[in-house]
């Protein structure tokens, strides 16, 4: 495992270490439970965080991907680096009946989890692959819509997690995304900084590198809205969070 990847997988094993002690109802303020909100504060709904019995707190993203698409009971959903769980939790109830989330992490601690925050929400339609999302665990079309949270600025080689969920995608399907884009060039000390790739702010990259990324695995119309920004000192208005949309156009 790269020094990159191996940071990025300590931090959320101690980050899940936290959480899985934390009661249901802390409001510890979700993304970096020990840091700043990074856009998901408020994001989602209370009655349907009620449904799963699960609070706001165990989101580590920065947005609702959820709310990005129209999911329908029978159609498979895919999360990339699905942390807690909460996004396929969410997802497993919008698909039901006949419908399947799948979310993959690589960080056995998430897992776990991600696992118990399943039962506890009485949810017997949702799977935790292990796995790395530059090589999703799924075959070719599978999915009707890739949804990720706060992940894919974390990855070392984007344009492999890119190219991998327009394979598994059905064509058609849909890719809808919270991520950290670089609104503005970034001080070259904090992007070499590990603690701070983990962070998900060294990793990010600005939105025509992420257009151009989208565009190449052969995706449609790629759609980026900024809904927040960072205002820490170093990356204040530099850095923010995004919804982004593409499709996989229905013949490939
Ligand atoms: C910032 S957290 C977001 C978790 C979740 N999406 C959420 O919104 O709460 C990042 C998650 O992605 C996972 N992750 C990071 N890089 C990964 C990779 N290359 N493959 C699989 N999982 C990864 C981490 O283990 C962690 O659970």
């Amino acid at each position: 495992m790269s020094d990159v990847k191996e940071a990025v997988r300590s931090r959320y094993a101690g980050v899940a270490r936290q959480l899985a002690v934390l009661q249901p109802d802390t409001n510890a303020g979700c993304c970096q439970a020990d840091g700043p909100d990074c856009g998901c504060s408020g994001s989602y709904s209370a009655d349907e965080l009620k449904e799963i019995g699960l609070s706001e707190s165990v989101s580590l993203g920065c947005g609702n991907p959820t709310m990005l698409a129209k999911l329908e009971p029978g159609q498979v959903v895919l999360d990339l680096g699905s942390g807690a769980g909460l996004d396929v939790l969410l997802s497993a109830r919008r698909v039901a009946p006949g419908g399947h989330a799948y979310g993959v992490d690589m960080t056995d601690e998430m897992l776990s989890l991600a696992n118990t925050n399943m039962g506890k929400a009485g949810i017997a339609n949702a799977t935790f692959l292990k796995g790395s999302i530059d090589k999703i665990p799924l075959p070719d079309s599978s999915v009707d819509v890739v949804i990720s949270n706060c992940v894919i600025n974390l990855a070392e080689d984007k344009a492999a997690v890119i190219n991998e969920a327009f394979r598994v995608l059905r064509p058609g399907g849909l890719l809808a995304v919270a991520d950290m884009v670089e609104l503005e060039t970034l001080d070259p000390d904090l992007k070499r900084r590990l603690d701070s790739w983990a962070g998900c702010i060294s990793g990010t990259i600005p939105i025509e590198e992420y257009r151009a990324a989208l565009l190449a695995a052969g995706f449609a119309d790629p759609d980026f809205q900024i809904h927040a920004t960072q205002t820490m000192p170093d990356i204040d208005g530099k850095v923010g969070s995004a919804y982004i949309r593409a499709r996989k156009p229905a013949a490939v």
